[in-house]
């Protein structure tokens, strides 16, 4: 899929640029050419002379080669490129790239490129964290830079967290599906929720559901793999995307779920509502731990906001909604009525009922009831291939 794709990699001086020789041999390996630039922090991480080997062509760092009387134009080396990849980005070139700076090759090549650019951050998590990294990251994804996202693991300081870049396995993956443009859902953005949500009783209680996100984490992985762009807003759970560029904001309650929906709602093609939102939460959440009294305890609850609801109600024309809906009993009416309710293009049922669907199975059993009452039942299968095919009707229908 990368066959005689002209790639620029931009390479920045983070301890993972020893990562950068697997990109190099995996890019070549899918065809593409490849013309390495670093910077001058990189050469301490990995030498110009691996890479160049790798990549069959001189890795670039300096403007000007004094050793071969070389003018390394950034100009040109933007236009070649089909498209431009820093791995690792570093804090430092992000923050460069999001406010113009151009004091080296790879910058001025990041000004002058006309292509798609696409950046795998790589950093240690309170890095990350930073409010001035966020504000970069969102700076540069509103340029139109692709966010490639980092990982979570062991990072190079001994800490566990999120910052560490994304495999050189995912990155060609992901670039892949990119540069091929021709997939189902390419250019198209997806809001997908996810796992259950935690409603506050006290400081360390709270009332919750037994849904692992496991669904939700296959449909974000599979609009991925079809070249969407997907935001997965997702509630307490374990599980980790096996697909990068996929942008997961975590929440707890169905509140914090409501806000982070509204804000990607209304740039989104399509919303996936597969989370186990509560319907209720208490009224007030205690300050403090509350210690134990009388034989009963009573806990008053208000309703929740209904998030798929909302979203129905103010929903466009050229935007597509698909709700979820677990019932025990008159499913099909139950879920038929929730279209109804809710506004939705189509709807996805699962029984309790059924040997095998619903919470933490790695299967499931579903059947997709559109608005016109048009239904598909589909056989028990993995939650993976369960996605493929809601993804399948979502294709269909935008
Ligand atoms: N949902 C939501 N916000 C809520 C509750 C539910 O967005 N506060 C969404 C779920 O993500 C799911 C769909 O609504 O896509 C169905 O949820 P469900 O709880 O089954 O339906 P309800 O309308 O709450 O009806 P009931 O609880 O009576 O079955």
């Amino acid at each position: 899929m990368l066959n005689g794709k002209k790639i620029v990699l931009g390479v920045c001086g983070s301890i993972a640029a020893y990562k950068a020789a697997s990109l190099v041999r995996l890019l070549v390996k899918a065809g593409a050419k490849v013309q390495v630039v670093m910077t001058a922090d990189a050469v301490n991480f990995i030498t110009p002379l691996t890479l160049a080997t790798l990549s069959k062509k001189p890795a670039l760092v300096n403007y000007f080669e004094p050793a071969t009387g070389q003018w390394n134009n950034h100009v040109e080396l933007g236009l070649w490129a089909d498209a431009m990849l820093i791995a690792p980005a570093s804090a430092n070139t992000l923050a460069k790239m999001a406010t113009g700076q151009c004091d080296n090759l790879l910058l001025a090549t990041y000004l002058s490129a006309k292509c798609p650019v696409y950046f795998a951050p790589a950093m240690d998590l309170d890095m990350w964290k930073h409010p001035a990294t966020v504000n970069n990251v969102q700076k540069l994804q509103s340029y139109g830079n692709v966010l490639i996202q980092p990982g979570t693991g062991e990072l190079a300081s001994g800490l566990h967290g999120e910052g560490r870049m994304a495999e050189p396995e995912e990155i060609v993956q992901f670039l892949t599906n990119q540069l091929s443009g021709n997939l189902p859902l390419t250019g198209r953005k997806v809001l997908v929720t996810a796992g259950p949500t935690y409603e506050a009783i006290d400081p360390v209680r709270f009332i919750g559901n037994h849904s692992s996100g496991k669904m939700g984490f296959a449909i974000a992985d599979r609009l991925a793999v079809l070249g969407a762009e997907v935001t997965l807003v997702t509630g307490p759970t374990s599980q980790t995307n096996n697909q990068p560029g996929i942008k997961r904001v975590d929440v707890t309650s169905a509140s914090e779920m409501l806000e982070a929906c509204l804000m990607y709602f209304e740039t989104a093609d399509a919303c996936v509502m597969s989370a186990a939102v509560a319907d209720y939460t208490p009224v007030t959440v205690a300050p403090q731990k509350i210690k134990k009294q009388d034989q009963e305890f009573k806990i008053e609850l208000k309703k929740t906001t209904d998030i798929l609801r909302t979203l129905g109600e103010r929903k466009r024309k050229n935007q597509l909604l698909v709700g979820f809906a677990l019932e025990t009993q008159n499913e099909e009416e139950n879920a038929i009525e929730k279209i109804r309710k809710k506004n939705l293009d189509f709807i996805v049922l699962n029984s309790l009922n059924d040997q095998g669907a619903g919470f933490k199975t790695d299967t499931n059993k579903i059947t997709i009831i559109d608005q016109h009452l048009q239904k598909t039942t589909f056989d028990l299968k993995s939650k993976a291939d369960t996605a493929a095919d809601i993804c399948n009707k979502i294709i269909e229908l935008i």
